[in-house]
């Protein structure tokens, strides 16, 4: 993997790098070079290859890189952080991460991103992969002092500041589909994922998995039509974008334990893609239809049922417009 990895992050530039300079510098020899070469399609990455200029990737890749997110990152919350960590291939960074914060001790706010996400984890039990350079995938741990309860409408307040740093970005039509969906002109730019150990009454720790569909990747798994982020800005930086979510997320957690979900209701409703709208939310064989009126101060679903409003509460619920049956 450290050869595949450092081979990966030679070629990243796009420029052609001689047979005789890649084994230089993995400290390989030829042979072993073009075994490496040959492992690339594992990661659809396409080399070209031209007598005399040696091996290039058809389409040059920005890699996650640790220096240059912190870099990019407000000093203060950088400050914050216990670590942040970019790992090359993972099965989950979900996973990682709370391994990290409950077996090996490491302190929270930590940050784990991967390059490659093999088994990752989205709601209702779906798959969220990611090939090399493609997506975002990334996770913070995060401890609060007070139980579970605190928690409540967390994943809608994670939504807003995503949606911040993607404005702060430029880009300003995102929308938020309850309870975490992350739409743009009505399809899946990405999702979030909370997950939290298991001590609801005590202080816990909750691993918030942010996933964003960056490039377009033909394996993606998404149960709904999906966009990803070049297709609106081509030049998307994968390091900036993870910087401006990071911003965005931990200075909204500093203040989330002490104020819960309510100060964010007005904006998360501004951003709600489906309010006004008939929807359907199914709940495993239950459907109820109703018209969306918005979110309550709890990150409830505020739904309009034969005139009642009824307030859902998240889980393994989906929703969805009515027309879309
Ligand atoms: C969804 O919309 O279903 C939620 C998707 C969440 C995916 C992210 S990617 C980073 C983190 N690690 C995981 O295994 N899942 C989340």
């Amino acid at each position: 993997m450290a050869n595949i990895q450092s081979l990966i992050s030679l070629l990243a530039d796009g420029e052609f790098h001689s047979g005789e300079e890649i084994g230089r510098q993995l400290g390989i020899s030829r042979a072993a070079v073009w075994k490496q070469l040959q492992k690339l399609s594992e990661y659809k990455l396409v080399v070209e290859s031209i007598k005399g200029k040696g091996y290039c990737l058809s389409q040059k890749v920005e890699l996650l890189n640790q220096i240059t997110i912190l870099e990019s990152m407000n000093d203060d919350v950088v400050a914050k952080l216990a670590a942040l960590e970019v790992l090359f291939e993972l099965d989950s960074t979900n996973d990682h991460a709370l391994k990290r914060v409950s077996h090996d001790d490491l302190n929270c706010p930590y940050v784990c991103l991967a390059e490659v996400q093999k088994k990752g984890r989205g709601r209702r039990g779906r798959q969220w992969m990611s090939a090399l350079g493609s997506g975002l995938c990334l996770s913070v741990a995060w401890e609060f002092g007070s139980g579970a309860s605190a928690l409540e409408g967390l994943s809608l307040a994670v939504g807003i500041a995503v949606v911040r740093a993607l404005m702060s970005m430029g880009i300003d039509s995102a929308k938020l589909k309850w309870p975490n969906d992350i739409l743009i002109d009505e399809k899946k730019l990405g999702g979030i994922l909370l997950e939290m150990t298991d001590d609801p009454a005590g202080r816990c720790q909750v691993i918030i998995g942010v996933g964003v569909n960056v490039k377009a990747d033909n394996d993606l798994t998404i149960d709904q039509p999906w966009i990803a982020l070049s297709q609106l800005k081509p030049d998307v930086s994968r390091n900036r974008l993870v910087a401006a979510i990071l911003d965005h997320l931990i200075s909204l957690m500093q203040s989330y334990a002490s104020t819960g979900f309510s100060p964010y209701r007005e904006e998360w409703e501004a951003v709600d893609a489906y309010k006004g709208c008939l929807v359907k939310v199914i709940a495993g064989e239950r459907v109820t239809s109703g018209v969306v009126e918005g979110v309550a101060a709890n990150g409830a679903l505020l739904l309009n049922v034969d005139g009642e409003q009824r307030s859902i509460y998240g889980g393994e619920l989906s929703l969805r417009l009515h027309e879309n049956t």
